[in-house]
């Protein structure tokens, strides 16, 4: 069978389908944190969202008519399994069934996450991530997932971006359970890379299943200069911010020099021997990139390890450095780059850096760019959204990509995010992403926006080129 690179864009279940109390599905800890928690800077919740559960068929029109032939969604977990293990949600199961269904009937490919993020909340009860039996119950959670879909769908995701997740529930606390503390972020962390290896252990079991990945936040690391000083500093970063998901997703085994100088700081026996064998039976078939932005470094000056986050949308909200990591490294903001309005520096280059990084590292491993793309303010302006700071943005690091594509990366699909504005967690919704813009004043109607039909038009004029893949 022929393959066709894949042009589409991506959601997540907790930022866009609402419904959050309809037909059985359960509470995740995004549930709790926006309905009850002080840090919920922004007052707002993902009870209705972008009501994708009742117009998922609109919005599956909609990527038709722009050309894209891939979706890329995640299951919520508390829809299938309430209490997070046990009692299977059969509405919820029918709710899956129905979308892709309904995807398959449109010629788009389902590339599906099994988690991103919205634990159910039982299992955060339970200690969460920084207990064992989460990684069990979502292994179980996944078997439930590949049998029931598992002959429609080809693309399976185990979770999205277990760094950005993990540190900013544990480590930054802006994300539920909201914690400070690197020794409990460290072992959350673990837990999170192994319930991983133990669902793919669960999907080897399936045959004609197609293939599965991680997603993970790719953010190449750059020094401030070339020192001996800032080359430890850069290697240190580079462990913590990727190699700690790469290395166990594609070599089975963490990178040593990470876990020697972790061993410094931290307690490190919840690594336990007898799991490495999961680990190296649990690597992947593919990796997923969300490409956002690049990390600056320098070496390691003071004071205790912290992480610094701007959830505000004003401008420089955070001091400098952006994050410490003590004895190792900073991060901290190049005085010369440019920031979105939530400090994201905007840096297209390393879309090609990090694309050849992991071919540097993994060889022809098949890669999907799963989510890039950039939060703006956003208002309708007589029925239109003239978004031109999107549509510059997305081409440029489209064209970093095709580079990287052309000089050997095996890059199989890319996908915008996202695929209409959402929930953006703790940011609330005036940070917008989608293609198609959702006016959550006026029912949720939906606008493509002027990005959407750029889209659609690069995808058509591009659809001829086989970008060296397969037909
Ligand atoms: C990625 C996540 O980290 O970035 C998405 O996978 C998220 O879920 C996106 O929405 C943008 O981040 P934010 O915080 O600006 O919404």
């Amino acid at each position: 069978m022929g393959k066709k690179f894949l042009w589409g864009s991506a959601t997540a279940s907790y930022q866009c389908e609402g419904a959050w109390n309809e037909d059985g599905r359960g509470l995740s800890i995004w549930d709790e944190f926006s309905h009850h928690s002080d840090k919920n800077i922004n007052n707002v919740t993902g009870d209705i969202a972008s009501n994708h559960y009742h117009q998922f068929e609109e919005d599956i029109r909609m990527m038709k008519e722009g050309g894209q032939n891939s979706y890329r969604f995640s299951i919520a977990w508390p829809r299938i399994l309430p209490k997070g293990k046990g009692d299977v949600n059969q509405k919820g199961i029918d709710f899956y069934h129905r979308m892709i269904d309904c995807l398959l009937k449109n010629g788009i490919e389902p590339n599906v996450t099994l988690y991103h993020w919205d634990l159910p909340l039982p299992l955060q009860e339970k200690g969460g991530w920084e207990n064992e039996e989460t990684a069990y119950a979502f292994a179980e959670y996944a078997r439930i997932c590949f049998s029931e879909y598992g002959d429609k769908v080809k693309l399976w995701v185990t979770i999205n971006e277990p760094h950005y997740s993990i540190t900013s529930m544990y480590g930054a606390g802006n994300y539920p359970p909201n914690v400070k503390d690197g020794q409990r972020c460290i072992k959350a962390a673990y837990i999170t890379m192994l319930a991983s290896a133990l669902a793919v252990k669960e999907f080897r079991k399936f045959s004609n299943i197609g293939q599965i990945g991680i997603v993970h936040d790719a953010s190449p690391c750059y020094g401030v200069d070339d020192s001996k000083e800032t080359q430890f500093a850069v290697r240190m970063a580079d462990n913590l911010f990727n190699n700690w998901v790469l290395e166990p997703t594609m070599r089975g085994v963490f990178p040593q020099d990470m876990l020697d100088e972790l061993a410094k700081y931290y307690d490190l026996s919840f690594m336990k021997k007898e799991n490495s064998e999961i680990f190296k039976s649990g690597t992947l078939d593919f990796i997923g990139i969300n490409y956002y932005s690049r990390s600056f470094i320098r070496s390691y000056t003071e004071g205790e390890s912290y992480i610094g986050v701007n959830n505000t949308g004003i401008k420089s909200a955070v001091d400098q450095p952006l994050m410490v990591m003590k004895g190792m490294f900073e991060q901290i903001k190049d005085p010369g780059g440019e920031f979105t309005d939530w400090d994201m520096e905007i840096y297209p280059q390393g879309m090609y850096d990090t694309l050849r990084q992991i071919r540097q590292r993994y060889g022809d491993v098949p890669i999907y760019i799963t989510e890039n793309g950039v939060g703006l303010y956003e208002k309708l302006k007589d029925g239109r959204v003239e978004d031109d700071g999107r549509i510059d943005f997305l081409s440029k690091h489209i064209k970093e990509m095709l580079r990287a594509k052309e000089d050997g990366a095996n890059i199989c699909g890319y996908y915008v995010w996202s695929t209409f504005d959402l929930y953006s967690w703790v940011n609330g919704y005036k940070k917008r992403y989608g293609l198609v813009y959702v006016d959550f004043e006026d029912d949720n109607r939906r606008i493509p926006k002027k990005s959407y039909y750029w889209y659609r038009d690069f995808i058509r004029s591009n659809n001829n080129k086989n970008w060296g893949i397969e037909q």
